[in-house]
């Protein structure tokens, strides 16, 4: 892999101790993937900011950059944390405390606290941009829908990015990797956000890191398209689909088709018997404009059932450019939460054991890492669970 006479320096230490780390790390994942050189890049998104996920080691870690000067090169944002200003009287002292540690490192080290997995709402990368995001959705909304060009980075090489400026070159940032190698002819038409992202889980576990092309999303609007590639990212390990160009007739691509009955079946296999819930969910990722004015519309005159917690999770960017929405939202006894969600919060030792969520990515990982049950139900569905 080719370094410039910089690049040779801050590899051998010269421009510090964290410099040499970061370049440590972008080198080794280059020469792992055949990268050719390192490039620009015009963003970082962080992820590993949550103590539930990353724990102490990632706040030594940071606490040792930030005294060995390490600072951003590049704009560079963060995925969620694991708190937000509703839940820091609902758990305990000391969780807050490391989370708040970290995301004091992360801002002495230059990165913005955005704390959202939806940063493209705010900071939206302008079409071929090169980014080094990590955080899968986002990474999938980017390549797919932004025509952004990002690999999906792990929470040490997006920090290294964040650090150096830079990215290796392979994966996706090579234009004949981002071309399609398998096709997928989708013979139904998604009713609901589940239903898109039961079809993105479903091709995710069938693609796992090829890229498809999605027949019959073309006129999916950008919420559903978001729904998919988040489940898309979590059953598989692709970083990007398509589905505005006409697949090539290119007679050793792979035809996969997908019926309803599929995504039924997704649903099912996600879904627990229905229960009595502790919690509606929505927001994973968090929530867009529209969602929350569509939300606004399904709740509005409506009171919250006494014994249900309601989480609607946004970006900061999103809650201020709706005020007035939310305030709608709040009166009928939801809650609307910036920061976090509730995947990467404690909702376990809030007690909540049984979540209903439209998503079908939260629905992935809610059993494992939270120990909930989980019934999936579109937006529709999850108002009239909440307040009928
Ligand atoms: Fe975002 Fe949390 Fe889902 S970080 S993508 S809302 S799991």
């Amino acid at each position: 892999m080719y370094l410039t006479r910089q690049e040779e320096h801050m590899l051998d230490g010269e421009y510090g101790w964290a410099c040499q780390i970061c370049m440590q790390i972008l080198v080794k994942l280059g020469e792992l993937y055949g990268a050719t050189r390192l490039i620009p890049v015009s963003s970082a998104h962080i992820s590993g900011v949550s103590y539930k996920t990353v724990g102490d080691a990632a706040i030594d870690f940071l606490r040792e950059m930030m005294k060995k000067g390490a600072k951003t090169k590049t704009f560079s944002t963060l995925n969620p944390s694991s708190i937000d200003p509703y839940l820091t009287n609902r758990l305990p002292r000391g969780l807050i405390e490391k989370q708040t540690e970290i995301l004091r490192l992360y801002e002495r080290i230059g990165v913005v606290p955005s704390l959202s997995c939806t940063p493209y709402y705010e900071f939206v990368p302008a079409k071929n941009s090169t980014l080094a995001w990590a955080e899968s959705s986002a990474v999938v909304y980017a390549n797919s829908i932004l025509e952004a060009w990002t690999n999906r980075e792990g929470a040490p090489s997006a920090l290294a990015s964040a650090i150096i400026g830079k990215t290796p070159n392979y994966g996706v940032h090579q234009p004949e990797n981002r071309e399609p190698n398998i096709i997928i002819d989708v013979l139904f038409q998604p009713r609901n956000e589940v239903e898109y992202g039961a079809l993105g889980y479903y091709i995710g576990e069938i693609v796992k890191d090829k890229i498809p092309i999605v027949r019959g999303l073309k006129n999916a609007l950008s919420d559903e398209l978001k729904q998919f590639g988040a489940a898309l990212a979590s059953s598989g390990m692709a970083s990007m689909f398509h589905y505005r160009k006409e697949p090539k007739t290119d007679k050793r691509s792979e035809v996969v088709t997908v019926e309803r009955r599929e995504i039924e079946n997704v649903i099912e296999k996600l879904s627990s018997s229905k229960f009595k819930p502790d919690m509606i969910f929505i927001g994973c990722p968090h929530c867009s404009l529209q969602e929350i004015k569509k939300l606004t519309s399904l709740v509005e005159g409506k009171k919250l059932k006494s014994n249900v917690e309601f989480w609607i999770c946004v970006s900061r960017y999103i809650k201020n450019q709706t005020k007035d929405f939310i305030k709608v939202i709040e009166n009928s006894g939801a809650k609307v939460l910036t920061d976090t969600c509730a995947v990467v919060t404690w909702t376990d030792r809030l007690g909540i054991k049984r979540i209903v969520t439209n998503s079908v990515k939260a629905a992935h990982y809610l059993p494992t890492m939270n120990r909930a049950e989980v019934f999936l139900a579109s937006m529709e569905d999850c108002v009239k669970i909440a307040y009928e």
